[in-house]
C-alpha cells in the first residue's frame, strides 16, 4: 500500500525531524518550524495535515500551516489543548518530534488555477489557510482575484500579524478582518461582529469564484448559507473538517461519518459532497 505516494514507512514510523524556530502567536499558539532529520521535504499539499508526535507523549494531528513553495523546512500553528500539544509547546528550537504524513487530499490545486478565491479563516482556521494563501500568493499570477476575510474573538487572538500586514498592504489581495468584540482600550481598524458580518461587503464572481472555508464548526452553516446567498454553487464551496483522528490513513476507523474517512476522503470536502453523505450540519 502506497498512499499519496509514499514510501509505506513514513505512514506507519514516525520520521524525526528538527524544531528549527518556535514562534509564539497568541497566548494560547505557537509557531514550530520544521526540517526532517534527513533533509528531505515534506512535498504537501496545501491543506493536507501531519500526525506529530512527542516521544513518550502521544501523536496530534495538524494542518500544515506553512505551503509547499517555502523551501524544504514547513510550519504548524499549535493551539495548547491538552497532553501532545501542552508537550509541544514546552519544546524549543533544537528539540526534535516525530511526523508522520503528510495526509489527507488537501485542496484541489490545479483545479483551482484561473479560478478567483475566496478564503474564509476562523480563528485557528487561519493556519491550515495560510499554506494555501501562501502559495497563491507564490503564483499569483495563476490565480484570479483573491479575497481572505479573517475572523477571531478578538485583536488580542490575531494570528501572524505581520503576515496580514503584508497581505493588507498588496493591491492584489483583498483582506477583510473581524472580531466579536473590541476592548474599548485597544486600536482596531476591522470589522466588529461575527465573520458573516463581512459578506455584505464583498462583490464576487459567483460562477468563477472557490471558497474555502476552515474554521469552529459553528462557523460553517452561517458562512456557507452567505456563499450560497452569493449564488455560489455547492459544488464551489470548500470546507476543511476536523474529525478526532487517530491512525490518519484509513485504518481505525475514529474519523468515520457513514463510509467516508475524513483523515483519507478528507479533510477538504465541498459542500455538495458533505450533503450527499448526509454531514449536512457539517
Ligand atoms: C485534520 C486535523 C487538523 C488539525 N489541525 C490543527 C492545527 O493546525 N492546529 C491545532 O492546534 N490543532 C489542530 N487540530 C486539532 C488537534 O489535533 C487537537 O487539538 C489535538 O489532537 C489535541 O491533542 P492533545 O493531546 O493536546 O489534547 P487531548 O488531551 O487529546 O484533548 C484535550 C481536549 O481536546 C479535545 N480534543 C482533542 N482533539 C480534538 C479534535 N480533533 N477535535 C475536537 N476536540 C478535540 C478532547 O476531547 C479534550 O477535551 C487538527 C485536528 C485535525 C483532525
Ligand atoms: S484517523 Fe484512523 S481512519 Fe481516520
Amino acid at each position: 500500500m502506497n498512499i499519496l505516494g509514499l514510501g509505506e514507512k513514513s505512514l506507519y514510523l514516525p520520521r524525526p525531524a528538527e524544531l528549527t524556530e518556535v514562534e509564539t502567536l497568541s497566548k494560547k499558539e505557537k509557531l514550530f518550524r520544521l526540517q526532517l532529520e534527513d533533509g528531505s521535504r515534506l512535498d504537501h499539499t496545501p491543506g493536507q495535515f501531519v500526525e506529530v508526535s512527542v516521544f513518550g507523549i502521544g501523536e496530534a494531528p495538524i494542518s500544515i500551516a506553512s505551503s509547499p513553495t517555502r523551501g524544504s523546512t514547513f510550519e504548524l500553528g499549535v493551539r495548547l489543548v491538552g497532553n501532545v500539544t501542552q508537550a509541544l509547546h514546552r519544546l524549543q528550537a533544537g528539540d526534535t518530534v516525530g511526523i508522520r504524513g503528510p495526509f489527507g487530499n488537501g485542496f484541489p490545486v490545479s483545479e483551482l488555477i484561473g479560478q478567483d478565491l475566496l478564503f474564509v479563516a476562523g480563528g485557528i482556521g487561519l493556519c491550515p489557510l495560510r499554506s494555501m494563501v501562501q502559495y497563491t500568493v507564490d503564483r499569483r499570477h495563476q490565480f484570479g482575484s483573491i479575497i481572505l476575510l479573517y475572523g477571531c474573538r478578538e485583536p488580542a487572538e490575531q494570528l501572524f500579524r505581520q503576515e496580514l500586514g503584508e497581505w493588507r498592504r498588496r493591491d492584489d489581495i483583498e483582506l477583510l478582518e473581524s472580531v466579536d468584540r473590541c476592548p474599548f482600550d485597544i486600536a482596531w481598524e476591522g470589522g466588529v461582529g461575527v465573520i458573516t458580518t463581512l459578506f455584505p461587503d464583498i462583490d464576487i464572481r459567483a460562477d468563477r469564484t472557490v471558497a474555502m472555508v476552515v474554521g469552529p464548526p459553528v462557523m460553517y452553516r452561517y458562512v456557507v448559507a452567505e456563499c450560497l446567498k452569493k449564488g455560489m454553487a455547492k459544488e464551489r464551496i470548500l470546507l476543511s473538517l476536523e474529525r478526532r483522528m487517530k491512525c490518519g490513513m484509513g485504518f481505525c476507523g475514529h474519523c468515520q461519518i457513514n463510509n467516508v474517512y475524513v483523515c483519507l476522503d478528507g479533510p477538504v470536502f465541498s459542500y455538495a459532497e458533505l450533503a450527499r453523505i448526509n454531514e449536512v450540519e457539517v
